[in-house]
């Protein structure tokens, strides 16, 4: 098949192919059918992520390599953030992004075992669990209903003087929490500011007059590239921050735990690799087996972030859809707010969410019951979903936790949280949703409640 061809030419003949193979089975668009299954999210690509994917199974140097390099640079150019670490996961971008805070290189601000970190109980278990973990205390407060974001009243109740050392929250489902208050709040106290940015990518928060991405605000934020999100890489996530120090944590966390900077395949790039003298080693011990942290691996591969670089370019257009849809379903939705009925997800002031999904809390008091709604629309054919977790201190993973009463903390009775996991739910708005598939889905919510 390849004689007479450099490997070039051979190079270019298999990515041709694969992107007509991809142009000729994948993405087939079917007109759609009122009943046809509408899922709550899903990938949207075409053949350049294919085509990069085998370019880089071809190179097959597997590991992070140059798609990496690439992503990250893409990425820190389009968030504006100055340092970026692709991983494998959202989940490993927030253990790394937790862990980072409490390496020893941050002096009297390291995190240590016991003290305490202000989150919520409403969202999704990975942005508490490396607390946990680790042997701090997560304190939960409770969140507001129509924007399901820490009620930041609370944030001062929950602080205790030489114990809390940081917030670390969610921008629930694309919708930004109010940076402003909390930013004061972590400012005030000097405490750390990690944003979980999984469900926000592309959200954006005027803060002191400019208009930030979400994740670039706080000191660390994080992504996750798993397929329903904003962006895809199968699996995938990044961990980000403007903080050279934090970078350098975040850095050493994700790649074993070293204090050598080299990226795989690379030696002695600082030209002092067998001269340096660290912790009770012998001098010139070789520097890419010095560990300055019990860290991880949690670096992706050279295949996912290749995949990222294409998704990247359509990226701005999945905001603008998204932003889109969340707007008709808004309106269509309307008159059940209207009706006390149904209460509609909003922005804070100053935000411009890049929408996950439409989240929504039905009224049980006027007789709209969450699970009736759901079921019939799930018969519909319309993917729901519950808000993750809903109340995460009431799940098994905490039986022991709530039997001894230790290990964390309520401030007081979580109220909202326990509505959202009792009355609400949401349906998806990516960017791959027809205007037919959104008004189906209104007027069976509306036929629903
Ligand atoms: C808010 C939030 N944080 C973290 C994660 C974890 O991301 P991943 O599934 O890539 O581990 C998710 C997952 O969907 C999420 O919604």
């Amino acid at each position: 098949m390849f004689e007479q061809m450099t490997e070039k030419e051979a190079k270019e003949q298999i990515l041709s192919a694969v992107a007509e193979y991809c142009d000729r089975y994948h993405n087939i668009k079917k007109e759609f059918k009122p009943g046809d299954r509408i899922s709550y999210a899903s990938r949207v690509y075409d053949h350049e992520e294919m085509v990069n994917l085998v370019d880089s199974a071809l190179e097959f140097w597997l590991t992070s390599g140059r798609y990496t390099d690439e992503f990250e640079k893409l990425l820190g150019e389009y968030l504006g953030v100055k340092f970026v670490s692709l991983v494998n996961s959202g989940s490993s971008a927030n253990l790394c992004a937790f862990m980072a805070l409490t390496s020893p290189l941050l002096g009297d601000r390291q995190i240590k075992r016991g003290d305490e970190v202000i989150t919520v109980a409403a969202g999704f278990p990975t942005t508490v669990t490396p607390i946990i973990q680790y042997g701090a205390v997560p304190v939960f407060v409770d969140v507001t209903i129509g924007q399901y974001n820490v009620d930041v009243t609370l944030l001062e109740e929950a602080y205790s003087e030489g114990k809390t050392k940081a917030v670390m929250l969610a921008h629930t489902l694309g919708n930004p929490f109010d940076l402003k208050s909390v930013k004061e709040f972590c400012d005030k106290h000097n405490i750390w500011l990690v944003e979980d940015n999984c469900d926000a990518l592309g959200s954006q928060y005027t803060i002191d007059g400019v208009k930030k991405f979400t994740g670039t605000i706080g000191d660390i934020g994080t992504s996750s590239f798993y397929p329903p999100h904003h962006m895809t890489m199968g699996e995938g996530g990044a961990v980000y921050t403007n903080n050279p120090l934090l970078n350098k944590a975040i850095r050493s966390m994700r790649d074993w735990g070293r204090d050598c900077v080299c990226p795989s395949g690379k030696d002695n790039l600082c030209g002092h690799r067998f001269d340096g003298q660290f912790g009770e080693l012998p001098v010139g011990y070789d520097h890419k087996y010095v560990y300055s942290h019990f860290g991880y691996n949690l670096k992706a591969t050279d295949m996912q972030a290749a995949i990222g670089c294409a998704q990247l370019k359509k990226f701005p257009s999945f905001v603008e859809r998204r932003k889109e849809n969340y707007k008709r379903l808004f309106e269509g939705l309307k008159k059940l707010e209207n009706e006390g009925k149904l209460i509609l997800p909003r922005p804070c002031e100053n935000a411009d969410p890049s929408w996950f999904g439409f989240l929504m809390t039905c009224n049980s008091e006027a007789g709209v019951s969450r699970n009736e709604v759901v079921k019939k629309l799930e018969q519909a054919g319309i993917q729901t979903r519950m808000l993750f977790s809903g109340n995460l201190i009431k799940h098994p993973c905490f039986d022991q936790m709530r039997e001894s009463r230790e290990g964390y903390r309520v401030i007081g009775d979580l109220k909202n949280t326990d509505r959202i996991m009792n009355d609400s739910f949401w349906i998806g708005v990516y960017p791959g949703m027809t205007v037919e598939m959104i008004d189906y889905m209104i007027n069976q919510i509306i036929e629903a409640i």
